[in-house]
């Protein structure tokens, strides 16, 4: 039976860069999942009998939030829910889902690289028909929509089995329960050669996978270990879990530190690699080599075409603002378009669609392609393995070629987490108010040649995106860009790009830290950092 449950707006139910994300405790208040739930119907219109596709990367609160999601979708005229077993399909499978079955849309339950558990993060996403995050208009819709909501709708009945593959039916709508890996796995076989991958791995070639206790494990214990002969225990932190082992599931040099050491140690595999709570997220280390994020885009856009799934070359290359110019330089050399988009990957969307864009990449460790409609961590793993295993080199081998052949980009990310919204909200706009005046003054050896908010002009459909991060340039290749976190939970995080670029190849072995020290303490003094946050140094250093 169908009820309909009056109800009222509840503050704060926007959507940002990556879907509406809180702290668990907010989700698990009286009708905020409904809210936004009903919201997102309401504002998307499905037609009558429609499909769906939903899943979440299994984080505390999941299981839960499926069942009142499906018994919402049941009550508000879906024809179909495709979903994964137990409430579990990674990101970039999920949006595989919507596009191979056709759907209207999806909805993701995960946040991502957050921690989980009773007091850590959920989140909603929603993802529209071309399998990508819902763009700017469509979230601004569900959140309009939820300042004005007087009801929702769900069925009233006993939650359902949601572990067992097969259909069962919720009223009207059928529910459709699937192995979240097997579809996803079959597009991966299609666009790499896996018998060179097999072959590599069969001539001693090792790794260690770092799923993090996230939505990856069986994703990359099936594909790496069963499907491509992987030794048995290459997988680690391979079961998904509520609170991911108590880890922060992000992929990066502090959360994967003991992955890290690995690389760094003798016993080093030839390959370390993770992905995040979700599973769109990738972090590439070889042998005593962490490779950013940055040149990771680059390298892979440079060596794609030793994929059969991107033989016949890229189309062009698209990166989020922030990410490094490394990408440029191999888009020049090949004359392909790179396309400049704001931070978060809801910006590559039309660019994929209209085959204007091939690879993408962002400096947060997200990499993908045209084949689905998000960052995906294990096809960057994969596409890795593939250029490996033709190569026949090893990862920093490849790496300093790349670099010999382009320069290196000296990269590095600076995290003020947890900051005060205001005083975070007063730095920027201090700063982004002094931009003409610093452009042509000098600090150092370098002068400042572009000062800028960053806006934004789709080249397809013609939207305009303006405040999206304040970017200094300097004489020399040098960069400073500086914006406000859209994805945090608790106050503000403000992001401190640097990075710094280097031809010549006898210098390319120094350390990062100390290549970038300067322009480090630039970024602080120059927006007076401490005097708005309070904070010496960041927090994170990525
Ligand atoms: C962060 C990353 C961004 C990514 C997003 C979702 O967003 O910086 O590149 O697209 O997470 O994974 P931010 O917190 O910086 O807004
Ligand atoms: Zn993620």
């Amino acid at each position: 039976m169908i009820r309909t449950v009056p109800t009222g707006p509840i503050a704060g139910q926007r959507p940002g860069t990556s879907g509406l994300r809180k702290k668990v405790p907010i989700f698990q208040a009286s009708h905020y999942v409904e809210n936004f739930v009903q919201s997102i119907f309401d504002a998307v219109k499905l037609p009558a009998g429609a499909t769906l596709v939903v899943g979440g990367d299994g984080r505390f609160f999941n299981r839960e939030c499926v069942q009142t999601v499906l018994k919402m979708a049941a009550a508000n005229g879906i024809g179909r829910v495709i979903l994964g077993q137990g409430g579990i399909m990674s990101t970039p499978a999920v949006s595989n889902m919507i596009r191979s079955r056709r759907a209207a849309g999806g909805i993701i339950l995960s946040a991502s690289h957050n921690p989980g558990g009773p007091e850590g993060d959920f989140g909603i996403k929603y993802n529209v028909g071309n399998g990508g995050p819902a763009p700017e208009k469509v979230t601004e819709a569900i959140f309009e929509r939820s300042e004005a909501i007087t009801a929702f709708r769900i069925w009233d009945g006993a939650d359902l089995d949601i572990d067992s593959v097969g259909e069962t039916r919720l009223g009207g709508m059928v529910v459709e329960i699937v192995d979240p890996v097997a579809d996803y796995a079959a597009l991966m076989q299609t666009l790499f050669d896996f018998d060179r991958i097999r072959a590599l791995f069969a001539s001693g070639f090792s790794m260690r996978y770092d799923a993090m206790s996230a939505v990856t494990g069986p994703y990359a214990k099936a594909i790496l270990e069963g499907t491509l002969g992987a030794a048995r225990g290459t997988v680690v932190n391979g079961m998904p879990l509520p609170d991911f082992g108590g880890n922060h599931p992000d992929p990066n040099l502090k959360y994967a530190r003991s992955l890290f050491e690995l690389a760094m140690s003798r016993e080093a595999p030839d390959l370390c690699a993770a992905s995040d709570g979700d599973g769109d997220r990738n972090l590439i280390i070889g042998r005593g080599l962490f490779v950013t994020p940055s040149d990771s885009l680059a390298l892979l856009a440079a060596n794609a075409h030793l994929a059969p799934g991107y033989a016949q070359g890229l189309a062009g290359i698209a990166r989020s603002m922030p990410t490094s110019g490394a990408a440029d330089r191999v888009a020049a050399r090949h004359g392909i378009r790179l396309y400049e988009t704001p931070t978060g990957w809801k910006f590559f969307g039309n660019l994929l669609d209209a085959g204007l864009a091939t690879l993408c990449g962002e400096e947060s460790a997200g990499t993908g392609s045209n084949h689905v409609r998000e960052k995906d961590g294990l096809w960057a793993v994969l596409l890795w393995l593939n250029i490996l295993a033709v190569r026949r080199q090893g990862v920093a081998e490849i790496v300093r070629a790349h670099w010999a052949e382009y320069g290196r980009t000296f990269y590095a990310r600076h995290d003020y987490e947890e900051i005060d919204a205001d005083g975070a909200a007063a730095m920027i706009g201090a700063l982004r108010a002094r931009l003409p005046d610093l452009k042509g003054q000098r600090f150092g050896v370098s002068e400042v040649e572009a000062a800028d908010d960053f806006a934004y002009h789709d080249p397809v459909d013609g939207s305009y995106s303006e405040h999206q991060g304040l970017r200094l340039i300097f004489s020399g290749g040098s960069r400073l860009v500086y914006r406000l976190s859209g994805t945090g939970t608790a106050g503000a995080t403000l992001r401190v790009y640097l990075e710094r670029f280097e031809p010549d190849p006898a210098r390319h072995d120094e350390e990062t830290g100390a290549v970038l020290g300067e322009l480090a303490a630039l970024s602080r003094s120059l927006a007076e950092i401490e005097r708005f946050t309070g904070r010496k140094q960041p927090s994170v250093v990525t």
